[in-house]
């Protein structure tokens, strides 16, 4: 076409470059960070998108991504274990692995049996599990600190046909092997004690050592299969079993890996349980897929942490909940700023304490990410904003990730549905339940749910985003602002009213814990016979008993609302805590405020005095019968 600005189509050429070109520079002007913001997001989903895509067309599975990783990187240290100071490399890792599936297959294990998994400080874990996976078997990962009723109930929802422990927990094998049923094969690894273990145990290195170690032949397994099984923390009622198929495992440790731009040149440390998505799958996760060093602690330690990035060079790690905060309270040391850490992971960390824990700890990015095992709605502050930011959903691109807030009643968490019967979204810096739509046939969109239907069927809501759909709950609460950055505010139910106002928990807790030295404080709320609401109690741990009351109450007062100011206080000991560290709220809501039912020292807020007052029988009883206004 020549040249000629008065041919009617190169008018219209122009007029839509123009056009375009206008759009593009108000839009940059304006919404910058949005823009930067969704591209970024929006890249890391949809790569993350293809390569599940390519992995689901190939049938890949776990172990045949973890294959394409030995044979890249074999001879690289894959794991190294603190404690023992052990270290595999890939090939050993695999090798070990292989001798799993082989010994299984030979005992007549076959594709979808299920293995329990209980063990402490095993190097092994990881092995044992991705051996299993080699052949089909599903690994039920349990939690250590399990005993009695709690352990049985795992061991039994599972379906377990074998259980792999640990020596060190023969004892909490043994007390509860009878109830677990006679055809459940035990084996135990480590220090072997054949009186210690329960009749019909067997010793599993031998049986490993005498496995071969070529790779067995594999199953029909696909991307959308079962991987193993998580427990939900159990902080109301007995655990639940999560699914994680394969393609899940993936998406998690993926998400993480592009979203924060990690390379296989990282090193990174998880003191995380295994037994949880954290530790095995965002963690160890890096080491299976992406070939990264990766160095397991079985526990946390405090005063051990940077010591130990230290000494491996870690370059990220990996915290939960309230671990910075214990990072934080312990004494400065020139250690803490000399190692090479670039990044933290995690989710849970406190707006009270995040600029603090970067600074004093010199750590340049905190990717705090938000996303449960069994959730498909995951997030991430890929653009390293500081504050409590856990994720950015886009805004303007909101179907790459159908994700949203939707309103709902804070205390009873239950869905606010407008005149149509549709869910109602949430406006910028409104909070909301973050809901994701399940589309089952999207392996990024689907729901596994746990092995128990009716606890799946509790996870489903109908027409959220419109007519007739479904939609995975997550359960938390979040708020969004203008740019779409998701800021996280509470788990269920853990926001109560009072005087009108809805008091978040994790809020007040954070901001108590940092007025009292980063002590452990729980919050809940308590019903008062005759008082609307719930009034606040605050459960703090002073083993010292070093607090200080009337300084608390200034400084409280300047930091807290009045109607978020704790009404009762309890000092105990130490507060009950599951193994990620979130507190256990049951017991100690049921305790509530009465003096003859608990033995540690209570205080009411006197709001006429301003000042905490020791609540004694007498004090109770008149707040009870109402004689005393709160
Ligand atoms: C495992 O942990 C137990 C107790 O925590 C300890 O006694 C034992 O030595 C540990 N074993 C290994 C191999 O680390
Ligand atoms: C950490 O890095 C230093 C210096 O590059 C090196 O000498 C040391 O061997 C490394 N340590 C480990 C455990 O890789
Ligand atoms: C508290 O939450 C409820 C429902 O979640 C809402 O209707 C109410 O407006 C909130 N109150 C305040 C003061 O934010
Ligand atoms: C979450 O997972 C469920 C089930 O796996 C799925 O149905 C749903 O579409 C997913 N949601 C998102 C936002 O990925
Ligand atoms: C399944 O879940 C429901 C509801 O959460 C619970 O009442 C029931 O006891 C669970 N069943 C098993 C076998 O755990
Ligand atoms: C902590 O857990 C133990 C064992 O379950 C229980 O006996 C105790 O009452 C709990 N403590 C509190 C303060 O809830």
């Amino acid at each position: 076409l020549p040249w000629d600005p008065s041919n009617y189509l190169w008018h219209n050429v122009l007029c839509l470059v123009f056009f375009a070109l206008f759009i593009v520079t108000v839009c940059s002007l304006h919404f910058n960070n949005i823009f930067s913001c969704s591209f970024s997001a929006a890249g890391v989903l949809l790569q993350v998108k293809m390569n599940v895509r390519r992995h689901l067309k190939n049938k890949n599975t776990v172990p045949k991504i973890f294959a394409e990783t030995v044979a890249r990187y074999g001879d690289k240290t894959a794991l190294i274990f603190e404690g023992t100071g052990e270290k595999w490399t890939f090939r050993q890792l695999d090798e070990y692995s292989n001798r799993v599936a082989n010994l299984l297959l030979e005992r007549g294990f076959k594709d979808g049996d299920v293995v329990a998994l209980f063990m402490e400080n095993r190097s092994q874990y990881v092995g044992l599990w991705l051996g299993m996976a080699k052949i089909g078997v599903e690994a039920a990962l349990i939690n250590f600190n399990l005993r009695l009723e709690a352990l049985v109930h795992c061991v039994t929802i599972s379906n377990a046909k074998a259980v792999v422990f640990g020596s060190e927990l023969n004892e909490a094998v043994s007390e509860v092997h009878s109830l677990m049923g006679r055809e459940v094969q035990m084996f135990c690894s480590g220090d072997w004690d054949p009186k210690r273990v329960p009749r019909g145990t067997e010793c599993l290195e031998p049986l490993l050592d005498n496995a071969p170690s070529h790779l067995p032949s594999r199953p029909q397994r696909c991307f959308t299969d079962r991987l193993f099984y998580i427990y939900t923390s159990g902080t109301t009622g007995m655990p639940k079993a999560a699914i994680v198929v394969h393609s899940r495992y993936y998406r998690m440790a993926a998400l993480v890996y592009y979203g924060f731009r990690m390379t296989p040149d990282d090193v990174l440390y998880d003191c995380l349980p295994l037994y949880h998505s954290a530790g095995n799958i965002v963690g160890v996760g890096q080491c299976i897929l992406h070939g990264m060093t990766v160095v397991i602690r079985k526990k946390f330690s405090a005063s051990r942490f940077w010591d130990d990035c230290a000494k491996y060079n870690c370059t990220i790690v990996q915290y939960i909940g309230e671990i910075c905060r214990y990072l934080l309270n312990q004494p400065v040391r020139d250690i803490e700023q000399q190692h090479r850490v670039r990044m933290a992971l995690g989710n849970g960390l406190r707006q009270s304490i995040w600029v603090e824990f970067m600074e004093r700890f010199n750590i340049p990015q905190i990717a705090e990410f938000y996303g449960a095992t069994e959730c498909n709605c995951s997030l991430g502050n890929f653009d390293n904003k500081v504050g409590m930011s856990c994720g950015f959903n886009s805004q303007i691109l909101p179907f790459i990730y159908p994700i949203r807030l939707v309103r709902v009643d804070e205390e009873t968490m239950e869905l606010i549905r407008g005149p149509d019967g549709v869910c109602i979204p949430c406006k910028p810096g409104e909070p909301g339940q973050l809901v994701g739509r399940i589309i089952q046939n999207d392996p990024l969109r689907r729901f596994d749910g746990y092995v128990n239907q009716s606890a799946t069927s509790k996870k489903i809501a109908n027409s959220v985003f419109k007519k007739g759909d479904s939609a995975y709950l997550s359960g938390d609460v979040l708020i969004m602002d203008e740019c779409g950055h998701m800021y996280f505010k509470d788990r269920t139910g853990d926001t109560f009213r009072w005087k009108g106002e809805n008091v978040s928990t994790t809020e007040v807790e954070g901001t108590l814990s940092r007025l009292l030295d980063m002590k452990d404080v729980v919050v809940y709320g308590v019903e008062v016979p005759g008082a609307e609401g719930k009034a606040g109690m605050a459960a703090i741990a002073d083993p010292t008993q070093s607090t200080d009351l009337a300084k608390f109450v200034k400084d409280m007062e300047k930091a807290l609302p009045p109607y978020a100011r704790p009404v009762f206080l309890r000092f105990l000991p130490e507060v009950n805590k599951t193994g990620t560290f979130k507190f256990q709220k049951m017991d100690l809501r049921r305790d509530s405020f009465d003096p003859s039912a608990v033995s540690d020292r209570l205080y009411f807020l006197d709001s006429r005095r301003g000042s905490y007052v020791q609540l004694d029988e007498e004090l109770y009883r008149s707040i009870l019968s109402g004689k005393h206004k709160l």
